[in-house]
């Protein structure tokens, strides 16, 4: 996964405060206290900011579990017979390649990119790596466990069944891949005397259950939505070196491919399951998550124009070309997309903007919080009544029950 991401605030290397999760650790060179705000490196009151604890909003990367019975029974090749189990073995042989494998090495101009970073600039880079890390690691937690429950053979009824091995040794060869990126990015917070507490995040983030099928859908979106944001951050940086003040950039375009793999290969999935796609529900669904993923990252990164402004992106537009993209790309297999090209929808998002902005306003200013939520009420109603507005504008048909046509592109 690539798309989202969280906060945490730095504590001076030498304390030995705990964070709240067993002992502390004082041999540890950074600790990661909390995740409630972005702070200067200086933060003065690390014991105050340790209780505040996490500070989880609509807005966070989601950590996501599953009903991992029902996943097995959906990748049963006894009982599903929809398998394209040949599809599978390709795909596997692809991963198993392992295009990436010494595409991650760091060299010393991070450090030095890193020390030159002063300033809002710095801050709001720490906050990108926190959020991108956090997101990595969320999919390397779920594609782990995937792995794991889908290797194992399973007694039921004194019956030994197998469930999918070839799907099951994917999903770890993913987990493998979203430990890499996420281990790339806590690196590049050491550039900055940070790192997040990756054992710390398992315990510590609530974790949003979906069934199987929102997970596909999900899941698919955010690889997709990933792999836009990389490769267009990547070439525009290219076309414009001047903004590449951060060299983990360059890594981008490679390490793109590794989340388009992943989104391949959800698609792959979606196609085993065609209950799944081929229903007005399923269509229902799909503008769903297509609207809730879309909104979600508009709404963040217009929270973080500073950062896109700092690498020289507009971030309207770059959001705007992400989800154009990424809808193209998922009308190939959803059955239903939104119709972001609409000119009427960018201006739903951007109505939504400004009502977030007024929704944060709220949480800022220094009212009890009976008043607080009594103002955001009618806030609230209208960011509803935006969401839901633009839920229902006319969508557009897509993707084929007729799946022997459709193949998986890789993008290279
Ligand atoms: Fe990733
Ligand atoms: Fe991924």
């Amino acid at each position: 996964m690539a798309a989202e991401m969280a906060l945490l605030k730095p504590i001076s290397k030498f304390s030995s405060t705990s964070h709240g999760f067993g002992s502390p650790r004082p041999y540890s060179k950074f600790y990661v206290i909390n995740m409630s705000s972005a702070t200067s490196q200086n933060s003065p009151k690390p014991k105050k900011a340790a209780k505040t604890g996490i500070k989880e909003s609509l807005l966070t990367p989601r950590f996501y579990t599953t009903d991992f019975d029902e996943m097995e029974t959906l990748f049963n090749t006894e009982i599903n017979k929809n398998l394209n189990q040949s599809e599978f073995e390709a795909l596997r042989q692809e991963f198993k390649t392992d295009y990436n494998q010494t595409h991650f090495v760091r060299s010393k101009e991070f450090k030095e990119a890193a020390d030159k970073m002063q300033g809002p600039l710095r801050q709001i880079f720490v906050e990108f790596l926190e959020r991108s890390c956090t997101a990595e690691f969320s999919g390397f937690l779920l594609y782990k466990e995937l792995g794991r429950r889908l290797k194992i053979m399973k007694i039921y009824s004194l019956m030994l069944q197998k469930t999918n091995p070839v799907v099951a040794e994917i999903f770890s060869l993913m987990s493998r891949d979203e430990a890499r990126h996420a281990g790339f990015l806590n690196k590049g917070l050491s550039d900055f005397n940070l790192a997040l507490d990756l054992g710390f995040l398992t315990k510590a983030r609530k974790y949003t259950f979906f069934k199987p099928k929102f997970i596909f859908y999900a899941t698919y979106l955010s690889e997709k939505i990933g792999y836009w944001r990389y490769i267009t951050i990547y070439r525009h940086l290219k076309a414009n070196p001047e903004f590449q003040v951060y060299p983990i950039f360059k890594y981008f375009e490679n390490w793109c491919q590794d989340e388009n793999r992943h989104g391949d290969f959800f698609s792959a999935l979606m196609k085993a399951q065609p209950q799944f796609l081929n229903d007005w529900k399923a269509k229902l669904w799909s503008r769903f998550f297509c609207l809730s993923v879309y909104v979600t990252m508009y709404l963040n990164d217009c929270q973080r124009t500073d950062f896109y402004e700092g690498i020289g992106l507009n971030t309207k537009e770059f959001d705007m070309h992400v989800i154009i993209e990424t809808n193209r790309t998922t009308a190939r297999i959803f059955p239903a997309v939104l119709d972001v090209e609409n000119p009427e929808f960018k201006r739903k998002l951007d109505r939504m903007v400004e009502i977030n902005q007024k929704l944060i306003a709220v949480g800022e200013n220094q009212d009890i919080s009976l008043v607080k939520n009594l103002k955001r009420i009618p806030i609230i109603a209208a960011l509803a009544s935006e969401l839901l507005a633009a839920y229902l504008m006319p969508p557009i048909e897509s993707g084929s029950v007729d799946f022997a046509e459709f193949e998986p592109q890789l993008v290279y």
